[in-house]
């Protein structure tokens, strides 16, 4: 290896280690949480959106509630503190489970999309997914699921 060449990928290298945590620290994990099952539906503590980062108190935009007693997870999204959206991640195609990618739902089987209030934007899939009405109060999200 040769001067120029030794001084070519030392810059990559350095180029790489200081884009890759920038970029990493942008993507979150996705959130999971079982939820408290109740009469005709599920609960979630609101600080189930929250995390710190540096010290500093953060919003998750969306969560997944998988609990056994559930056929399918289902999709959280959070528009507000009083504005929540929940979708079961069960594809309105053929019914494969769904990835959730922020603010979208995606299925690996025949590449159907849908929006973060599961209406299907991209088909096979021909309607939107099944969705619940979501109340809030100060602490606790209720998914209606009945
Ligand atoms: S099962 Fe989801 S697109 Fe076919």
């Amino acid at each position: 290896m040769n001067r120029r060449d030794f001084t070519k990928q030392a810059c990559l290298m350095c180029l790489g280690a200081a884009i890759l945590p920038a970029a990493l620290s942008g993507c979150q994990s996705t959130h999971y949480t079982t939820g408290t099952l109740e009469q005709n539906g599920i609960s979630v503590l609101k600080s189930e959106f929250t995390y710190l980062q540096k010290d500093q108190l953060q919003m998750r935009s969306y969560i997944i509630v998988r609990n056994d007693k559930l056929e399918f997870p289902i999709y959280v999204y959070r528009f507000s503190d009083t504005e929540y959206s929940a979708v079961l991640m069960k594809c309105a195609h053929q019914g494969a489970e769904l990835s959730a990618s922020g603010d979208h739902l995606h299925c690996p089987s025949h590449g159907s999309e849908f929006d973060n209030r599961g209406n299907m934007t991209q088909g096979p899939a021909e309607k939107n997914l099944r969705s619940f009405k979501v109340l809030a109060n100060a602490e606790k999200l209720f998914i209606n699921l009945s």
